[in-house]
């Protein structure tokens, strides 16, 4: 083992300008909301006026993002270690908050369901696509790294985790969300709590391009492999709102569920748009990014 090397006591310090250690300043002050606190009694009362087709689109998001949250949270971890390996202390720090955040979005779902009194199974909601991301693709890109930290297994790793689940995935969840309860004001808490979790997620994904924008800085030969991952993951994605939708014309809430499919398109092409920004810069411009421009709230 070689000797280690202690940042913080060189005269290298923290490097407080750069984006990581931006960001976890930012994660400090705003992911200190607690989903333990939110009001969800005017939700409990809503749900009992909706029809049942409105219920059912409801709690087909909810539950697909319930099990999603769970999935990330456990998944992230290999990650972690990962960066940590390479002696990423800012970046290591920014993690720390990511995962709490992560669990706090798990536990924020469970009130929601325990609120509106929904106790039974809802895995029923977990169609053929959803299964194929949440319970294989997800876990076995994540745990790869546990054995494999090349360049190219992060990179894998950031795009399926960030890129897609986070990126497009959650996004257009947030999207759907909207369009129902906004319009009808009504469940409150939920959306609430949806607002929190967008803010959280737009660190999520910040760090993650920023950390693709790093890997192909420092190895240009991955954004090629990184597009074409995204290309791979694309029919999922319009799968996934398929299955939803279910041959409808209209929503339960009266929402045009082609808006969700352009929604996700247009997520998919914007995601890959930020991260060729990073073509031909210098690793410290990177590092210079501001957060705006990397799409943090
Ligand atoms: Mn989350
Ligand atoms: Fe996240």
């Amino acid at each position: 083992m070689t000797e280690r090397k202690m940042l913080t006591t060189s005269n290298r310090g923290l490097l407080e300008d750069s984006f990581p250690f931006r960001l976890y300043q930012k994660a400090k002050r705003l992911g200190t909301w607690n989903p333990a606190d939110i009001d969800f009694s005017q939700d409990a009362h809503d749900w009992k006026k909706l029809n049942t087709d409105q219920q059912e689109d409801i709690l087909r998001l909810i539950s697909q993002f319930q099990a999603g949250e769970e999935a990330v949270t456990l998944d992230l971890l290999p990650l972690i270690m990962a960066i940590a390996k390479e002696g990423r202390l800012e970046e290591e720090m920014f993690l720390t908050t990511f995962l709490y955040e992560e669990a706090k979005h798990t536990e924020f779902f469970r009130l929601v369901l325990n609120a509106i009194g929904e106790k039974g199974d809802l895995s029923h909601f977990h169609t053929d696509t959803y299964k194929k991301i949440f319970y294989e693709l997800l876990p076995t890109t994540m745990e790869r790294l546990v054995t494999d930290q090349s360049p190219a297994a992060i990179a894998e790793a950031s795009v399926v985790y960030n890129m897609f689940v986070e990126g497009v995935l959650a996004e257009t969840g947030y999207y759907s969300f909207y369009q129902a309860l906004e319009n009808a004001r009504i469940m409150p808490g939920l959306l609430e709590g949806i607002g929190h979790l967008k803010k959280d997620e737009s660190r999520h994904i910040g760090y993650g391009t920023f950390l693709l924008q790093r890997l192909i800085c420092e190895h240009p030969h991955l954004f090629d492999y990184v597009a074409a991952k995204m290309t791979e993951l694309t029919p999922l994605a319009l799968r996934l709102n398929e299955e939803g939708i279910a041959g409808r014309e209209v929503s339960a809430f009266g929402g045009d569920p082609a808006l969700v499919m352009e929604f996700t398109l247009r997520q998919l092409s914007v995601r890959m748009d930020i991260l060729a920004r990073a073509k031909g810069k210098k690793i410290e411009e990177i590092y210079r990014f501001s957060d705006s421009e990397l799409g943090v709230l």
